[in-house]
């Protein structure tokens, strides 16, 4: 069937709990290192070159729309990119490390942010010059880190297990912590905002450490300024996506945030969390990226099973349950795609 004008891309329909005519799919980290294209640029330029510099992250961000029929592309980006201006020192090895990480109150004081456009226009370029190229079949993703998850590696300075030091710097300085996931959801509206503007269509919020917190804690110190960023955003129309990786015991808190999709992690089946989450909310997710390794008739069995978990109602965008792994064979992804089109496709009533 083909697409008609009022007929929304399946992958905003899906946003919207509309039914469209297949489940959209996509995966995190979809623009990334599994892909020989990927590594054949990366071998001549620095992650941060590649994502400073708008014809080469416009390009990334193509590559797997270029290869895989995907309902969506993700910005190629880091959520630490914001965070580039600040004079911290950021590097990637693979992963963030800072050489000048917040560890006090005046630290936290100290840090001066200034607006997307300045700091970052780069970014903003390189949205513009994704979606010309993209139908508007397959809208743009824009994202950010949820300022929890920046505070870990903002504080620890790396990568961590168990971020030991951002979270005794939570309890040690609870003020000064507050204080600067307040700074760190100014920041994030703003270039989130900017984003949408330069025309994402959709927002994506990772909170990829927010398993790390015990409830309480979430919904004293993380959840206050995840819910003050979706406040502010939901004004400018794109569905907000929200990722509370490892969050199952989270989800009765995430479940009053003004949010369309959320995010959820293969530990959970879609089915329990559609149940916490109730009936206004998309789920996101989650099958399990290790599933990928499987022999095709293993793979489409679990990708069965995820879509039979997230049910008949319309509201289900197909996703991993965290990013690809780098040692994925891309015809792997290519076989899931196809799969979750052709055992999803429906006719939509006109
Ligand atoms: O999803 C996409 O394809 C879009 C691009 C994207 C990247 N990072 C590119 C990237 C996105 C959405 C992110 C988000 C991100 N970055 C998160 C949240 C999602 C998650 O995984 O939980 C986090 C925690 C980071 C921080 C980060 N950046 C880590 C931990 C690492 C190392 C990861 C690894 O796989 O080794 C990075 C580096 C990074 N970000 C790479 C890419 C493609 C690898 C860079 C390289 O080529 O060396």
């Amino acid at each position: 069937m083909s697409p008609t004008a009022h007929e929304l891309p399946p992958f905003l329909a899906a946003c919207r709990r509309q039914p469209g005519r297949h489940t959209p799919v996509w995966v995190m980290r979809q623009a990334g290192r599994y892909l020989p294209e990927y590594r054949a640029l990366r071998a001549e330029h620095t992650f941060l070159e590649m994502m400073r510099t708008p014809a080469l992250a416009a390009e990334v961000t193509l590559q797997p729309i270029r290869r895989f029929p995907l309902d969506a592309a993700i910005l190629f980006a880091d959520i630490m990119t914001p965070l580039d201006g600040l004079g911290l020192g950021l590097d990637f090895a693979p992963g963030p490390v800072l050489e000048r990480p917040v560890r006090s109150a005046a630290d936290v004081e100290a840090l001066a942010w200034r607006p997307a456009v300045e700091a970052v226009p780069h970014v903003l370029e390189t949205v513009r010059t994704v979606i010309h190229e993209l139908p508007d079949e397959v809208p743009l993703i824009g994202f950010a880190g949820a300022p929890w998850t920046l505070f870990c590696y903002l504080v620890e300075g790396k990568g961590s297990k168990s971020f030991v030091t951002a979270k005794s710097f939570l309890h040690a300085q609870p003020e000064a912590a507050a204080r600067l996931l307040d700074k760190l959801a100014d920041l994030t509206i703003d270039y989130a905002s900017a984003q949408v503007e330069a025309g994402a269509r959709a927002i994506m919020l990772f909170d990829s450490w927010a398993g790390l917190l015990g409830p309480d804690d979430y919904r004293r110190f993380a959840l206050p300024a995840v819910r003050r960023i979706l406040e502010a955003l939901g004004a400018l129309g794109a569905p907000r996506i929200y990722f509370p990786n490892q969050g199952a015991t989270l989800l009765e808190d995430v479940a009053t945030l003004p949010v369309e999709v959320v995010g959820i992690d293969w530990r959970l089946p879609l089915s329990r969390a559609r149940r916490i989450l109730g009936p206004g909310m998309a789920v996101q997710g989650n099958l399990d990226p290790a599933a990928l390794f499987a022999p095709r008739a293993a793979l489409a069995a679990a990708i069965d099973r995820v879509i039979e978990e997230a049910g008949p109602a319309p509201g289900h965008v197909f996703n991993l349950g965290h990013g690809i792994e780098s040692t994925t064979d891309p015809d792997q992804l290519a076989f899931l795609v196809e799969h979750v089109h052709a055992r999803t496709a429906r006719e939509v009533p006109a």
